[in-house]
């Protein structure tokens, strides 16, 4: 294990090659980020999905995120930069290699037992293992060093399954391949991740016990425009527990937030001047305090999850239950404002309700659909009977579809079919009873409502379930206007 007071040399030498397996949200931003930073250095990005790769190699990133062009561009320009489906190349070229790859939650299987033991609790670390064993099959026939760089969210104490995989490959009584591994995990956070990588709040680089100081360093020097005080240099398992912690305390404001919004609704008190007054405190801090149909992404509900299930394995379960708690109400809220709609809304008799939803992606600045409190509304909504008009300005349909059967969501035929996409908010208003605001887009507060309550069926209502509109304006439209956490709204 490293020591947390190490003694860091203050120079690194510049790698010749970064690598890095797994081209998602986080490998390639992360990666055009320092491409864009180290433009002698070249990066080597691999995946095994074909699409991203080619989606890439075109210029066209497979999602969208603000700014993530601009930085391609400046990459191109250093070309400095490869996409490739070929990891082992990755591997064979890489003095540095970052791996960052999924580890969602794991499934539960057929076996009985799995439900009792984990329920779904415990991270995935499937894709992982195969990568470890991929490298160790590859390093056994490299000379050079690598430094591997674990980029993905882990539980404690992944990093010696990761080296236990890898180093299955490596050939009993050979000279063992020259390898050190270091956690470094990331803190973006997606629609503002280009912003979050040049203005990290902090850089954890975690050592194993196959780091030194100098490999700490190496990674240290990639981070060239970083303050040192920025970077805080840890052991593996504390860069790992520090990673779940930060993203299970982030949820537990969000789930904290949201816990009062039915209380207000029952009580007349104001949400909005509850949120100053706790936010006005400069121990508790105005960030993350909004309330909202719930936290959504890849990350935030997996990653409970995965400390709930370690609390559990320590025999800790008062500890487990607490952060379960945290999903626990972020599933009554998503729950509770969808039965709202429907014990609010009447529909025609012998006509089904139709209901325009705006926004599908799980929050502004990302196509990602990921866990995303839309996904739980509408698809709850469709299975109800209700025909949906979707409007995002960035998720497509196809995604959130695929997205909500990777939730192990079973949507029958008819009702996936209810759930239609428009490309224009006023045309998805159009004929519907009601209009939800599920995503803090931005440009849903300067949408004309008066053109929307013209185009929908009356009496016409509008569920602000993010706090964006100004609800006695919109009242004067004509609508019936139910607010998120305000009286009368429950
Ligand atoms: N998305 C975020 O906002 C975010 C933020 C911080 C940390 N993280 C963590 O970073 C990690 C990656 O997350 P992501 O959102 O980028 O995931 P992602 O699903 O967007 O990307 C993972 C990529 O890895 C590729 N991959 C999987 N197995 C592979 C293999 N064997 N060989 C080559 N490529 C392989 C997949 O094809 C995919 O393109 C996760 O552990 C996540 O928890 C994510």
């Amino acid at each position: 294990m490293v020591e947390t007071q190490l003694v860091v040399p203050s120079c690194a030498s510049i790698p010749e090659t970064v690598g890095c397996i797994g081209c998602g949200y986080v490998g390639s931003m992360t990666m055009i980020v320092l491409a864009y930073k180290n433009p002698h250095t070249r990066f080597v990005l691999a995946d095994c999905n074909s699409r991203v790769i080619s989606a890439y190699k075109a210029g066209l990133p497979p999602f969208h995120e603000p700014f993530l062009d601009e930085y391609m561009a400046g990459c191109r320009k250093h070309a400095n930069i490869d996409f490739t489906t070929d990891t082992d190349a990755a591997v064979l070229a890489a003095d540095i290699l970052f791996v960052a790859v999924d580890t969602p939650s794991a499934p539960i299987s057929k076996d009985p037992l799995d439900k009792f033991k984990h329920k779904g609790r415990k991270a995935n670390l499937q894709r992982l293992k195969e990568v470890a064993a991929r490298i160790g099959s590859v390093l056994v026939r490299k000379f050079a060093k690598t430094l591997i760089v674990l980029k993905s969210t882990m539980p404690i104490g992944a990093e010696e399954k990761f080296i236990s995989h890898m180093s299955r490959a490596f050939v009993p009584d050979a000279p063992e391949p020259k390898f050190s591994l270091v956690c470094v995990p990331e803190f973006l956070a997606e629609g503002t991740a280009i912003h979050n990588l040049l203005h990290p709040d902090r850089i954890i680089i975690g050592g194993s016990r196959t780091a030194g100081p100098e490999d700490l360093r190496m990674v240290r020097g990639l981070y060239n425009w970083i303050d040192e005080k920025q970077v805080i240099y840890t052991d593996a398992h504390t860069a790992q527990l520090g990673k779940l912690a930060a993203n299970a305390m982030l949820a537990q404001r969000v789930s904290s937030i949201n816990s009062l919004t039915p209380i207000c609704e029952m009580t007349d008190a104001n949400i909005q001047d509850l949120k100053l007054i706790l936010g006005s405190d400069s121990r508790i801090g105005p960030l993350f305090l909004n309330p909202s149909p719930g936290f959504g992404g890849s990350c935030f509900k997996k990653d409970i999850l995965s400390l709930v299930y370690i609390s559990e394995k320590l025999g800790l379960h008062e500890v487990a239950m607490y952060w379960n708690a945290v999903v626990e109400l972020n599933e009554y809220q998503k729950r509770r404002l969808t039965e709202r709609i429907l014990a609010t809304v009447p529909s025609s008799p012998g006509e089904p309700l139709r209901v325009c939803v705006l926004g599908a992606s799980f929050k502004q600045g990302t196509s990602d659909t990921r866990e995303s409190s839309s996904i739980t509304v509408c698809t709850m909504l469709a299975e109800m009977g209700t025909e949906v008009h979707v409007f995002d300005p960035k998720a497509t349909r196809e995604r959130f579809l695929v997205e909500a059967e990777i939730q192990g969501i079973v949507l029958t035929l008819e009702a996936a079919e209810r759930i239609k996409w428009f490309a224009s908010p006023l045309e998805a208003a159009r004929g519907a009873r009601a209009v939800v605001i599920l995503t803090d887009w931005e440009e849903f507060r300067l949408y004309d409502y008066a053109d929307f309550y013209v185009a929908m069926e009356k009496p016409a209502y509008l569920f602000d379930y993010r706090r964006m509109l100004n609800a006695d304006k919109v009242r004067t439209l004509g609508f019936v206007v139910n607010q998120l956490g305000a009286a009368g709204s429950q």
